[in-house]
């Protein structure tokens, strides 16, 4: 029998594509960037190719109008991430066309960035890094970039999912309490001590640390905007590694400005690449590249779900396993 074709947007992992290779007539592409004209590129492509599979990855824009183009045979899109805020889920719903993605094998990476910024944002390690690299560190002093110590302080989890829960543990090896706000309660054993708060007025009152992971669209566009700065302590920190869209950049550069907040730490920003430029001059933030992710194991992990729901789907005529929508 003839192997499905697969269209795969990027370059990934040496061991995903061999394994994309051997299984499936895969179409390979060794672009780490999306290609020009994104949604028009992939639907010629898909044409093209005759792929009933499109392996594609956060940043390939496959909204309704795209989705609606489609050709016939495509019969499933697996992105290479757990997001899915790049794809129209309704106008796919309504193709029949089935999405999948790559939950739980991510969350321990991610929620080590969101540490990572955690403790680059209140140690000042970003602006340290830039002194000794500059030449301008000119020996230990006793008030040189003071930080903030994370012991005994709170952390805010906004989105208590897999990975808000990773960072969580976490943050309790460092003696910091866990408060969180969520959709709805999660149960005890997940909660492992963690204050569960239903209003956001309460839950930014009592936290020292804000740590995103709600995802893209509509629903949370510009969640943290100046009223909810505005609710925070003074002195709190912010980070995100969620999406972008869900910060107001102009409202957290002010607060950042003013000292209101007194550091973030972001690796998600609205319309990346392009970062807000506003954040750009601005010692007291960390800025890393959606790192979240990154990691040899997790890439591979992510490749390997990939497969796993095409497979099920193309192959063995089964529901994939990671469904959404
Ligand atoms: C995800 O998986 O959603 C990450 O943000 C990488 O895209």
């Amino acid at each position: 029998m003839a192997k499905p074709t697969v269209l795969v947007t990027r370059h990934l992992p040496d061991g995903v594509e061999a394994r994309l290779a051997g299984m499936f007539d895969a179409r390979l592409n060794n672009a780490d960037e999306p290609w020009s004209g994104n949604g028009a590129e992939i639907l010629r492509r898909v044409a093209e190719s005759g792929a009933t599979g499109l392996l594609c990855a956060a940043g390939d824009a496959l909204n309704a109008q795209t989705i609606g183009a489609l050709p016939e045979h495509l019969r499933i899109i697996a992105t290479f991430s757990v997001g899915t805020d790049h794809i129209d889920l309704e106008a796919a719903r309504s193709r029949g066309i089935v999405v999948t993605n790559t939950p739980d094998v991510l969350s321990f990476a991610t929620a080590e960035i969101a540490f990572t910024l955690m403790l680059m944002a209140a140690r000042r390690a970003g602006e340290g890094e830039r002194l000794v690299r500059a030449g301008g560190w000119t020996g230990w002093a006793p008030t040189q970039l003071m930080g903030m110590t994370l012991e005994g302080k709170t952390l805010g989890v906004l989105g208590f999912g897999r990975i808000g829960r990773e960072l969580a543990q976490m943050a309790r090896g460092m003696r910091m309490a866990v408060h969180y706000r969520n959709r709805s309660r999660v149960a005890p054993e997940l909660e492992q001590g963690a204050v569960y708060h239903d209003n956001d007025e309460g839950f930014l009152a009592a936290i020292d640390v804000l740590s995103m992971h709600i995802p893209g669209g509509a629903a949370t566009a510009k969640w943290l905007n100046a009223e909810r700065l505005a609710l925070m302590k003074a002195g709190a920190m912010v980070v995100n590694t969620g999406r972008g869209t869900t910060v107001d950049d102009a409202a957290l550069v002010a607060a950042l400005r003013s000292g209101h907040i007194a550091a973030a730490g972001l690796d998600v920003y609205d319309g990346e690449p392009r970062v807000y430029s506003g954040y750009l001059p601005l010692e007291n933030v960390a800025l890393l590249p959606h790192l979240g992710s990154a990691t040899v194991e997790t890439r591979q992990a992510m490749g390997e779900r990939c497969i796993e729901n095409l497979a099920a789907l193309l192959i063995e005529g089964r529901t994939p396993p990671h469904c959404v929508g």
